[in-house]
């Protein structure tokens, strides 16, 4: 993703599906250019926040800042504000605080999950080691709770709400499921915690901060608790895509340190009735899950091989159920424009590659 990465602005909200180039009015093209210009001023703020008057910490964190990202998460606070007064001060303020949250805890998950690479730029620990990249990320951490406190104590309580669901799903994955839980259940309880508690919070403070109503708050952090987990499994399966220009990611990052996925987990449930599905499980549990990466074309081949498997496209199948129920979530939302780019934002979510 490198490559592309400052590429900011006029096409960011097209990207992300909010405008479909056959079938948008120019209303929607308006909300689109709104959503853009929004974007502008998140990332003015976010290039500001990366500053700590040291060099050290500011280096280290603005490295993964300017190596890239998608920014889906700014675009669901942009988008949502809609709802009510549009972008304010207040809405812009919000989304720069959660992105600086997610920025923070990809520097930690780097840690968590060995990963070498990350938005195409050499992960952050790789760079300084693992105490930096840490450091790193508690520095986002704390700016981003001092940009939530300039909106008050209801902001600050959604930070620290977010932060403890998000850091109790790495919790839970790093130390898995307890015997006699559901792995299904307890690795969708992992999504919905790392990765749905962010992004619904996102879509929840575009719907505080632009003052729109409070009953649209419950239909919004549905929809974004939904939306997060179909997103989440989409990435558990573009951890097995050959295309690391696109992902920024090293293939098979996942597998090799042991998280588990649902590609994973399916395969296990069929490997007990199908000798093929068995035979694959155990050539992964040999050469790749748990094993550090190297140039190893052995493991390359079998993780392509479970990218190919009925495991994985089971795996697709559950995040569009995910994103289709993230929609139905929006039913008691007045329908119009902005419930229109969110379905389109489900929909974009799910056909992903990056
Ligand atoms: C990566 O999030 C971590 C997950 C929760 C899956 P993104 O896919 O939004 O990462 P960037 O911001 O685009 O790099
Ligand atoms: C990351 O999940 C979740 C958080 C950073 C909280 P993953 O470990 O699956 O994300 P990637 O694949 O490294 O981006
Ligand atoms: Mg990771
Ligand atoms: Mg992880």
């Amino acid at each position: 993703m490198n490559p592309r990465a400052v590429r900011r602005s006029t096409a960011l909200a097209a990207q992300l599906g909010l405008v479909d180039r056959l079938r948008s009015t120019p209303a929607d093209r308006e909300l689109a250019r709104d959503i853009d210009a929004g974007l502008d001023r998140v990332e003015a703020d976010l290039a500001e926040q990366v500053r700590f008057a040291d060099e050290i910490a500011d280096t280290t964190t603005s490295y993964l800042l300017k190596a890239g990202g998608k920014r889906v998460r700014p675009v669901l606070t942009l988008l949502t504000a809609h709802l009510g007064r549009g972008i304010t001060d207040e809405v812009i303020a919000a989304a720069t605080a959660i992105e600086v949250t997610h920025l923070g805890s990809l520097y930690h998950d780097d840690v968590m999950d060995d990963a070498d690479k990350r938005r195409g730029v050499p992960s952050a620990q790789t760079v300084w080691g693992n105490s930096v990249a840490i450091l790193a990320g508690d520095l986002l951490f704390a700016r981003a709770s001092q940009l939530m406190a300039e909106l008050g104590e209801r902001a600050i309580r959604l930070q620290a709400a977010t932060f403890e669901r998000l850091v109790l799903g790495q919790l839970h994955e790093t130390v898995g499921a307890p015997d006699g839980e559901d792995p299904v259940q307890h690795y969708l309880q992992v999504l919905a915690d790392k990765t749905g508690s962010l992004i619904a919070a996102a879509a929840r403070s575009g719907v505080i901060f632009s003052g729109a109503p409070d009953e649209f708050e419950q239909p919004i952090v549905e929809y974004g608790e939904r939306v997060g987990v179909a997103f989440q499994i989409i990435d558990d399966v573009i951890d097995l895509s050959p295309q690391p220009r696109d992902t920024g990611k090293v293939p098979g990052t996942d597998l090799r340190a042991g998280v588990v996925t649902l590609p994973l987990l399916r395969l296990r449930e069929l490997a007990q009735t199908d000798a093929a599905s068995a035979d694959l499980l155990d050539r992964l549990e040999r050469d790749v899950i748990g094993v550090p990466e190297g140039d190893d074309p052995v493991a390359d081949a079998l993780i392509a091989e479970l990218r190919a498997h009925p495991a994985t496209e089971y795996t697709l199948a559950e995040a569009h159920r995910w994103a289709r129920d993230a929609v139905s979530s929006l039913d008691p939302l007045p329908q119009g424009q902005v419930t229109k780019a969110l379905t389109r934002f489900a929909d974009t979510v799910v056909e992903r590659s990056n």
